[in-house]
């Protein structure tokens, strides 16, 4: 039943052809682990996820979206782990990675820390670490067309249990939950409130709402992660003029906004159509704004905010 699986998911998404695995590129079918590594039954491992898309303007070219951000993050969340993950090795590596694997298409990159060692006692000392990095072509993670969202039954981790400014492997449990439910009872994502009944985020994305031409988005204490696409919009917002408060945000506010929007790397700004049974506004003039400017400064194009991407040369 599993290689069934594995199959069946392997044909689902087009990898790019290697993988950076145990301090060497390999073909991505070669990249394999035991079934006694440690993060596997632990979740003690953290990542990364960016998108990257050739040059619109160069075909030599590949853009990577605020790869310093990603790079410090995930560094910051390898630390978290007790892990040390520089900064520069991750951003050389995923230049070579681009260069390796030659993409035509746009990608999701997956960098990633785990505990590699074969022990089993759940610990982060004297345990041996790898940083693996690999890649998938991807088109909408969700509809840019809006998304159908239940509240869910799952609450959203507090930093007191588990460190939520790393982006933690084992932390995608109540994600997977959350999403899980909301599809299998005809919705498209979850919100999640958190342990103090204050809206967190969804499962994968950060969330913002506009009320009274102001974008409202819950703050960093909030128990969200510190979207890079969250931080993203509210500098555009701010540069455009648009008031950003980051303040806890009731469920309620939710159901009576002006416009309500997700933001993440997978989802990239994704409207919310419809919460529970309450249909929302499809008018949405401030989060069509920050999109266009959005779209525009990740596809390579003059703006203020183009040192956000990197071009990586891939062919001379
Ligand atoms: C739980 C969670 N919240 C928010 C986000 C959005 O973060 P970013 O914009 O950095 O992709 C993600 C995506 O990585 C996520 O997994």
């Amino acid at each position: 039943m599993g290689k069934s699986n594995n199959t069946k998911n392997q044909s689902m998404h087009n990898f790019l052809p290697y993988a950076w695995f145990q301090g060497n590129f390999v073909p991505f079918d070669e990249a394999k682990v035991s079934i006694a590594t440690h993060s596997l039954h632990y979740g003690t491992a953290a990542f990364g996820g960016m998108r990257a898309i050739p040059d619109p303007n160069d075909s030599c070219n590949f853009l990577l979206f605020r790869a310093d951000k990603h790079a410090k993050r995930l560094s910051q969340s390898a630390n978290l782990l007790l892990a040390e993950l520089k900064e520069e090795t991750i951003i050389d590596c995923l230049h070579n990675f681009l260069k390796a694997n030659h993409p035509t298409k746009p990608i999701y990159i997956r960098p990633f820390l785990y505990t590699s060692d074969l022990g089993i006692a759940p610990r982060l000392h004297n345990i041996e670490t790898d940083f693996l990095i690999y890649g998938l072509e991807l088109g909408d993670y969700l509809s840019p067309e809006g998304v159908k969202c239940r509240m869910s039954s799952w609450t959203r981790q507090q930093d007191a249990s588990l460190p939520l400014r790393g982006k933690i492997s084992g932390a995608y449990i109540t994600s997977s939950l959350a999403k899980t439910e909301a599809v299998l009872s005809g919705f498209d994502e979850a919100l999640l409130l958190n342990s103090q009944g204050k809206v967190s985020e969804a499962s994968g994305m950060n969330l913002f709402l506009v009320r009274d031409n102001k974008l409202i988005t819950p703050g960093v204490d909030q128990d969200i992660l510190e979207g890079i696409t969250r931080a993203s919009v509210i500098e555009i917002a701010e540069d455009m003029n648009i008031k950003v408060i980051e303040r806890p945000v009731d469920k309620t506010e939710l159901l009576i906004a002006d416009e309500v929007f997700l933001t993440g790397t997978a989802a990239k700004i994704t409207p919310i159509k419809q919460i529970e049974s309450t249909k929302l506004c499809s008018e949405r003039p401030i989060m069509n704004k920050l999109k266009t400017r959005l779209v525009n400064i990740t596809n390579g194009n003059p703006d203020k905010f183009s040192h956000w991407v990197t071009k990586v040369k891939l062919s001379n």
